[in-house]
């Protein structure tokens, strides 16, 4: 048994796999329970759960985009109006962004990776959603496969590829099942295969990879050398994967969210689809919602809703210090609750990634023992091929750990600080460059509550030794 940060399941936590089969909203009866079982011969695949969607809003008045009433190729039955430069078009005027992290154009990815003629192509979804706290492509995938698979299939008439495939989080096998199927029932209504959807010369099918288990292996290039059967490490960026992306062949590598955005738009069509959000922002996200607050679960919202509003929704109890995107995207106090949910406002900061799960915290969680628990993942996911990243995250801990333990003073800040901007200068990949955000935006943004946290001014002897805590573990010692 060993704990890992996050399985994909924050909603419904206490959670477990076992033998990657889920168990959700653990407590002492219910473990006690399934041990017994297993005692008794059954198998973790009999008595799991079948974890929940928990999609707990989507805009009233017919205006989700995700969740509206699904019909099996409906955007493929416009591709042949269309066209490939159709297809770009329309995703330019939607401007449509990548919901995986960048918000990079999907239309100016897609238009580029057409552009290469080396053959042949591939379509990569990345399901591999490694964020802690962030489940929105777990239950797009349960919920809506069926436009996910569209939104691949376009992508691959779009740009001339021939193969799709689906990159699932280790973590999330237990959705095997259901994605074959579903691919399965394209497969008898001719949307893959050979001439798929009809379209005269279109090959294309699907097929399911399963990941590791690395945070990492999220980043696109490392995603691709772990499908190619190398250590998942990201690539050094001679190229974009749209012209050397799997086998060194031109791909397109885009998140869950992305693909299912694309089919529901071109069902939807433009004009529909940009009455929703806001001016520069339009459309709807996905936000996984957890943490201290009644309804965790999936929350659809248009581009422009307030923390405020998205607080009040979910029932959130003394809200104080909120994570917006996991521990590599952006720290807010609750002070900063009406600030906008958009790509102009809260998830605009360059350098954060912005993958839309907000971690609710109220006032009686210590926010250096939320620091410390992100700074640990980051050190034990870091893949260890650049220096700053490798060590960093190791200092930072530290750091963070001089300060719970009430011994960090001044210079200890200072290093904070330089390490984080070292690190986001340096480092290879996102990982690196975005481990040391919430750190340094606490310290800016929770300053009365750090001022009581550092000791002294300097290395002086001013430091603090905590009475309390050495007593408690001499009280557990067990020789
Ligand atoms: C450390 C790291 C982890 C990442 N994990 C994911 C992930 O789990 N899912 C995802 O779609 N993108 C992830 N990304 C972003 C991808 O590299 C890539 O930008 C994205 O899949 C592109 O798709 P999009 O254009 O649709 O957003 C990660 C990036 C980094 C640096
Ligand atoms: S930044 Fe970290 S995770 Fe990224 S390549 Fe360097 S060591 Fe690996």
């Amino acid at each position: 048994m060993y704990e890992t940060p996050c399985i994909g399941l924050s909603d419904q936590e206490p959670a477990a796999l076992i033998d990657f089969y889920p168990f959700t909203n653990l407590n002492a009866l219910k473990v006690k329970e399934i041990i017994q079982k297993i005692k008794h011969g059954k198998s973790p695949s009999e008595i799991c759960d079948k974890p929940l969607d928990n999609i707990r809003f989507t805009p009233a008045n017919n205006r989700t985009i995700f969740f509206a009433p699904y019909q099996r190729g409906q955007a493929i039955s416009k591709l042949n109006e269309l066209g490939p430069d159709g297809v770009i078009e329309q995703l330019r005027i939607s401007e449509l962004s990548g919901r995986g992290g960048a918000f990079f154009p999907t239309g100016k990815k897609w238009e580029a990776c057409r552009s290469f003629k080396d053959s042949p192509k591939f379509i990569i979804c990345n399901a591999d959603e490694g964020e802690p706290g962030t489940f929105k492509d777990r239950v797009l995938l349960n919920n809506q496969p069926g436009s996910v698979l569209e939104g691949m299939i376009i992508a691959g008439f779009t740009v001339g590829a021939a193969y799709g495939i689906i990159y699932l989080r280790g973590e999330y096998q237990w959705l095997v099942e259901k994605l074959e199927q579903e691919i399965d029932a394209f497969r008898a209504l001719g949307l893959l295969g050979n001439n798929a959807g009809g379209i005269k010369d279109f090959n294309f099918d699907i097929r399911i990879e399963i990941g590791a288990g690395a945070y990492v292996c999220g980043e696109e290039t490392a995603l691709l050398e772990s499908m190619e059967g190398k250590r998942g490490e990201p690539r050094t960026k001679w190229f974009y994967p749209v012209e050397k992306g799997y086998l060194q062949l031109p791909t397109v590598v885009n998140n869950v969210e992305t693909f299912a955005s694309v089919a529901r738009l071109l069902s939807l069509g433009t004009f529909e689809y940009l009455k929703r959000g806001m001016p520069g922002s339009p459309g709807t996200k996905l936000i996984s919602l957890s943490g201290d607050c009644k309804l965790p679960g999936i929350y659809e919202i248009e581009w422009g809703m307030t923390v405020a509003e998205l607080l009040d929704l979910c029932g959130a109890e003394d809200p104080y210090f909120i994570q917006v995107s996991g521990p590599s995207g952006e720290c807010i106090s609750v002070k900063e609750k009406y600030r906008r949910i958009s790509m102009l406002d809260l998830l605009a900061q360059k350098d954060i990634r912005c993958g839309g799960s907000f971690m609710i915290f109220n006032s009686s969680r210590d926010i250096v023992d939320i620091l410390i628990n992100f700074s640990e993942f980051f050190k034990h996911e870091s893949c260890g091929a650049c220096t700053p990243c490798r060590a960093g995250n190791f200092i930072i801990e530290r750091k963070l750990e001089r300060l719970q333990n009430g011994l960090a003073d001044a210079n200890d800040l200072k290093e904070l600080k330089s390490w984080s901007s070292i690190m986001k200068a340096t480092s290879r990949c996102g990982l690196g460059k975005t481990a040391s955000n919430s750190v340094i935006q606490s310290l800016e943004k929770f300053e009365d509550y750090f001022a009581t946290r550092f000791a002294g001014t300097d290395n002086s002897i001013y430091r603090k030794f905590d009475h309390h805590a050495a007593i408690t573990q001499y009280e557990h010692y067990k020789p």
